[in-house]
């Protein structure tokens, strides 16, 4: 049965799901594992993965445990083609729209793609405003 509810269980089960399908993904893997190490257990995985928990959940329950900038970090991982950034939201698609009924799904995909947008128009302008809200 799919989840009818977003909390923080399901956020974690969530963003564990995606990143261990991303850490066998050949596009985005090397990324990843540059970054973090091939892991999901490792010191750099579970920082990760916990700010993931926290951005996810202030992105779809509106709780204020993440306070960072999501874009930095992306700035510096190497060229982050479109077909990066298509492979990103099609594992993302997959997994959300497995694991919660579709209304919530769409609100979690719905942001992912907006985010993505913002990163690629960042990513491809000179200047350096990162602003994301
Ligand atoms: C091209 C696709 C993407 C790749 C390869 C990628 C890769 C990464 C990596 C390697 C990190 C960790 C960097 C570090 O800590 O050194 C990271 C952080 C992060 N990513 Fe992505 N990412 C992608 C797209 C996205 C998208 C679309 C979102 C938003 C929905 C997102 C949200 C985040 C957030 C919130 C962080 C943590 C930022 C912080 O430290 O506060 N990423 N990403």
């Amino acid at each position: 049965m799919p989840y009818e509810t977003v909390d923080r269980a399901e956020i974690e089960h969530m963003v564990h799901e995606f990143y261990s399908i991303v850490l066998k993904d050949d596009i985005l893997s090397p990324f990843f594992i540059k970054a973090l190490g091939d892991d999901l257990k490792g010191g750099k995985w579970h920082e990760h993965l916990n700010t993931l928990y926290n951005f996810w959940m202030l992105m779809m329950v509106g709780k204020r445990v993440y306070n960072g900038d999501p874009f930095p970090p992306h700035a510096f991982l190497g060229p982050l083609g479109p077909e990066t950034f298509e492979r990103w939201l099609e594992l993302f698609h997959e997994v959300v729209f497995r694991l919660f009924t579709e209304e919530i799904a769409q609100r979690f995909y719905k942001k992912a793609e907006i985010l993505a947008e913002q990163f690629q128009y960042n990513l491809s302008d000179d200047d350096d405003d990162d602003d994301w809200d």
